[in-house]
This record gives C-alpha cells, structure tokens and sequence, in this order.
C-alpha cells in the first residue's frame, strides 16, 4: 500500500527539499516505487532535480491544482509525470503561488491536492510531497492528501519554538481535517555532532519532544557536496555515494520502511 509523507516545516532552509529528493532516490534504490512532488513555487526539488527551466513545461503541479479547482479533468499521466532513473517526479513553477491564492475562496479547498494524489497512488510504494516554507494553503493541502509528515530541522538553529507553531498547525488538521495523519519523525539535518550547536538542539528536541514523537535515529550530516549534486542536478547518492551525507540518506530510507505506518 502506497505511503504519502509530507517532507514539512515552515521555517525556510530546513532541508525539505534535500531531503524530499534524497530520501526519495534512497528508496528508489531500496527498490521502491517513489513519486516525487514539488509542492513549492520556488521550483527548487526541480531545479535541482535537473529541470531548470519549468516554465515551459505544459503540466507542472499548478496545472493540476488549477484544472481540479474548475473541476475540469486532468491530463493523462504520461503528461505530467516525469520518470528519472529511480524515481518519477510531478514539477513545479510559479503558476502554483497563483493557484495558492485561488484555493482560498473555492469548496473542499484543503482537499484539492489529495484528490489529485489519489489518481497516482495505486502507483507507488512511496509518495513524498516537498513543502514550501509556510502555514498557507498549500501546507494544509499536503497536510490533508498525507498518512505522515517528516519534519526536517536545521540543527544549527535552537529550533525548538518555530517547531512549536508547526506541530500545533498539524495538531489542529488532525483535529479536523485528517484525523489519521501520523508524525513519522523529527530529522536533525545538517547535523555536525563536533559543534555544541548541533548537540543543543539535539537535546533540546529531545526533551521538548522526545517522548511523544519519534526522532530519527539517523541525523543527516552537513556537507559542501549536497550544493553541488544540485547543480550537477541529480542526488547526492549518485553524485558521491560514499559521502557521509548519502551514507545517511540510505539510512534513513531503511528507518522510513521500518517504522511503516
Ligand atoms: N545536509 C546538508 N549539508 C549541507 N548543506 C545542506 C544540507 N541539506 C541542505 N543543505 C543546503 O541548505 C539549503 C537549504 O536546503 P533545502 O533547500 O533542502 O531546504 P528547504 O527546507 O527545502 O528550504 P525552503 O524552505 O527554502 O524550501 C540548500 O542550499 C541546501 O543545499
Ligand atoms: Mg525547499
């Protein structure tokens, strides 16, 4: 059965994008069925997944949030689903900050992203939905259409408090608009075990929430690399598979299949 995780925080620069598309490449190479969704305006998972210009596309992300919104059909598959080497990804460009707008006066507006994820998941094991740096609309959407939320956190910030107004927003949707979403985990990124900072926040996290959300056992380090196979345009796994960063992601993808829902 197909798992939809929402890779979310609203604080900017946490590493949802890198991790959306690490882990996705890292599960693809346990053998999984990944999709991949860039549910961010900023275009970045698809920028870095190679695709620079997305303007151009005929069907990003935007497209279907649109043509669902004025309840008009959507294009066949084979239009919007791009199939990369181990993993097929659904694009974005700025149409989607305009369709975030139109969401808010429509009926079952925090409903529009699932629905479109319903017609794709009979496909895949896995299907992880990249977040932009926000509480809007668009978050509540992915929110709404996801069974768990990874939440990446900069280890390198005291993350604590903006973490608090996260879990709080998916606290209240699990209140009333999904009641079955489950946190999969806190995930400590750019984790550099040498610095106190980094071995703050871990505690930090750890007291604040250690025993009633799960932190993943696994923390992803920091490295100069993961800039790089960005703009190489492909993983960090295939960019420089023994890199401590992709040892991690591997890891992790491991804990994610474990920890099943
Ligand atoms: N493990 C890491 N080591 C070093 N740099 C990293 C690591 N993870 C992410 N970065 C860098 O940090 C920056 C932010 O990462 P990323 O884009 O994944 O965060 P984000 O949460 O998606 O940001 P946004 O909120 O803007 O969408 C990027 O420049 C990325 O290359
Ligand atoms: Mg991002």
């Amino acid at each position: 059965m197909c798992e939809v995780i929402a890779i979310a925080n609203q604080k900017g620069g946490a590493g949802k994008t890198t991790t959306t598309k690490n882990l996705g490449r890292a599960l693809g190479a346990l053998g999984k069925k990944v999709l991949e969704i860039d549910f961010d305006p900023q275009n970045s998972l698809s920028t870095s997944l190679g695709y620079d210009s997305t303007e151009e596309e005929p069907f990003t992300i935007g497209d279907l949030v649109d043509r669902t919104i004025e309840m008009k059909p959507l294009p066949r598959k084979e239009e919007y689903i791009k199939h990369l080497e181990h993993v097929d990804v659904i694009l974005s460009n700025i149409i989607l900050s305009a369709s975030d707008m139109k969401l808010v006066g429509i009926m079952e507006r925090e409903y529009i992203l699932k629905s479109i994820i319903e017609v794709v998941k009979p496909d895949y094991d896995y299907i992880l939905i990249d977040c932009n740096p926000s509480l809007g609309m668009l978050v509540v959407n992915a929110l709404a259409a996801c069974d768990t939320v990874i939440i990446p956190v900069d280890s390198n910030y005291l993350a604590s408090k903006g973490l608090e107004l996260f879990l709080k927003t998916v606290f209240k949707i699990r209140k009333r608009i999904n009641t079955k979403i489950v946190i999969k985990g806190i995930l400590l990124t750019k984790f550099i075990g040498t610095t106190n900072l980094s071995k703050e926040s871990l505690s930090d996290i750890n007291e604040a929430y250690g025993s009633g959300i799960n932190i993943f056992e696994t923390k992803i380090p920091n490295s100069v690399k993961v800039g790089e196979s960005d703009k190489e345009g492909i993983s960090i796994i295939d960019f420089k598979p023994n890199n401590n960063v992709s040892v991690a992601y591997m890891k992790l993808a491991r804990e994610v299949v474990e920890n099943g829902r």
